[in-house]
């Protein structure tokens, strides 16, 4: 290309980017805006219920035992998998907005249990239904978000989720000062019902997603008068444009879906049988045991019960928690744009390693116990660089479409189960292990450390399908140098620790 036909075609590229930009700045429309608000609010309770069990434990029916807190808190964790499971059939079926109802009353009913609870049997029974309409949200939220975002909002709004449940996770912190008393935890845990009301109120103006009504009708009126108020369009032409491409993309997933329709769990066993699906399947589901092993739950369900006696006032801790993680999730946000996965996932995993010995050491009284408060701010601080939103956003970045949907689920159930897993055994570690409770946290993150250099690819700025091209290249690479005999200078771009850039 000559440097004119270079200089004009940049031209052209800049022209267009800039009538993308301008495009966007109309494209937030009303009803964009209600469906943000109202899905961002499902994500806002699933971090609000992550964190209202943390201040309230010694005045919700006093006298109960560690066992029937620590179910309480858990089970939680035992009602996500199954939303999860049941909203990928549901969001189908149902349509994302029959979906959201579905979600919505879930979160209603459960609020309105907890509110009104007799005893910790109706408590934990309401912590497992907020649980399950938790786990659906994780599946419907980005789903539905992602298909009504304009293509340059879609990183934005994808990002916007986990920031809503910090967010969550904070006002918790907050609203327990006042509410976390004896006759005020109620008020604490009406949040979910009062919110769910609000969500009902907004419901008839929430619009369904053009892109399944497509899906299932090409013709679809209804697709089309959505298209024109969710894109602010006058015109017949223009609303055909903006249908091909909501069709071209529910086009291309229904393609890849219909490999899926034939039996998820066929796709399942598939990806384990295929090497080089087998080996990212096993990065995407170790990173998530990684994400809820290291204890970061341990901390934004029990903080507040672990700072008593370490500091003067524990409640005030949690809410320094809880605040610090917002600023650090936002953070997360600018770094996420210009640096590796793997470099984020180490110095992450790095800075948590560090952060939970030396809350060891503070425990075991070589520091002032207070120094324990900021121990566990930087633990916290370090998980949202990196193994908080990365293990998300790395499946998306791993699977080709075909493959995404099944990743997606095990992940995500993979991720509450052991959840659950932490939510239940925290209470005894630390009345067992003592000084020693965050220690296991930090063997899970050694071992973490040790599997993204030796086996975690580099996934920022590849495709599914390079990612693919390079394992192959890596393992036929391998096979020739076994048939060698030989060993040696083996090097391949997919996890090589050669690749970490510091
Ligand atoms: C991630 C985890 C979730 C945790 C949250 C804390 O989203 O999946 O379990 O509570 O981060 O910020």
């Amino acid at each position: 290309l000559s440097v004119d036909e270079l200089d004009s075609r940049r031209t052209r590229a800049s022209l267009l980017l800039m009538d993308e930009l301008e495009m966007d700045a109309v494209l937030v429309t009303t009803p964009l805006i209600i469906a943000i608000f109202v899905a961002g609010l499902c994500q806002f309770l699933v971090g609000y219920n992550t964190g209202v069990m943390n201040s309230p434990s010694s005045v919700v029916f006093s006298g109960h035992s560690t066992l029937e807190w620590s179910i309480a808190v858990s089970v939680f964790a035992v009602g996500g998998p199954w939303g999860a499971v049941a909203a990928g059939t549901l969001v189908d079926t149902r349509g994302r907005r029959g979906a959201m109802a579905i979600c919505i009353y879930t979160f209603l009913i459960g609020g309105i249990i907890q509110t009104t609870a007799k005893n910790m049997i109706f408590i934990t029974v309401a912590r497992f239904i907020i649980g399950f309409a938790s786990g659906f949200s994780s599946v419907l939220v980005p789903i539905y978000l992602g298909e009504l975002a304009p293509p340059t909002l879609r990183g934005t709004l994808g990002t916007l989720t986990q920031f809503c449940l910090v967010t969550g996770i904070f006002v918790s912190d907050l609203l327990a000062f006042p509410f976390a008393t004896e006759k005020g935890w109620r008020i604490l845990f009406s949040v979910t019902a009062v919110a769910s009301v609000i969500q009902i109120l907004c419901f008839p103006f929430l619009i369904e997603s053009p892109r399944w009504l497509l899906g299932r009708d090409r013709a679809s009126r209804q697709a089309r008068h959505i298209i024109k108020k969710l894109r602010g369009l006058r015109y017949d032409h223009e609303i055909e444009i903006e249908v091909n491409h909501f069709v071209s993309a529910s086009h291309k997933q229904a393609c890849d879906n219909n490999e899926e329709n034939t039996s998820s769990k066929v796709a399942f066993l598939a990806m384990l049988m295929d090497k080089q699906i087998r080996k990212l399947l096993v990065c995407s589901l170790v990173l998530q045991m990684a994400q809820q092993l290291c204890g970061i739950n341990a901390v934004f369900y029990y903080s507040t019960m672990f700072f008593e006696g370490l500091i003067d006032s524990p409640l005030l801790g949690t809410t320094l928690v809880g605040g610090v993680n917002v600023v650090a999730t936002y953070i997360a946000l600018l770094l996420m744009e210009n640096t590796n996965r793997r470099t984020l996932i180490l110095w992450s995993a790095g800075g948590m390693f560090v952060s939970s010995l030396m809350l060891v050491v503070c425990l075991l009284g070589y520091f002032s116990k207070m120094a324990s408060l900021f121990f566990v701010i930087s633990f916290v601080s370090f998980f949202e660089i990196g193994l908080g939103p990365i293990p998300w956003l790395i499946v998306a970045e791993m699977f080709e479409a075909k493959y995404v949907a099944t990743a997606m689920s095990a992940s995500c159930q993979l991720n509450w189960v052991c959840n659950f897993i932490v939510g239940l055994i925290f209470p005894y570690m630390q009345s067992s292990l003592g000084a020693f409770s965050f220690l296991p946290f930090a063997v899970v993150l050694l071992f973490t450390i040790i599997f993204v250099i030796v086996w975690l690819p580099e996934t920022k700025g590849t495709t599914p399908e390079e990612l693919r091209d390079d394992i192959v290249r890596s393992l036929s690479h391998l096979m020739l140098l076994s048939d060698d005999g030989s060993n040696e200078n083996h090097s391949s771009s997919v996890g090589n620790p050669i690749d970490i850039e510091w």
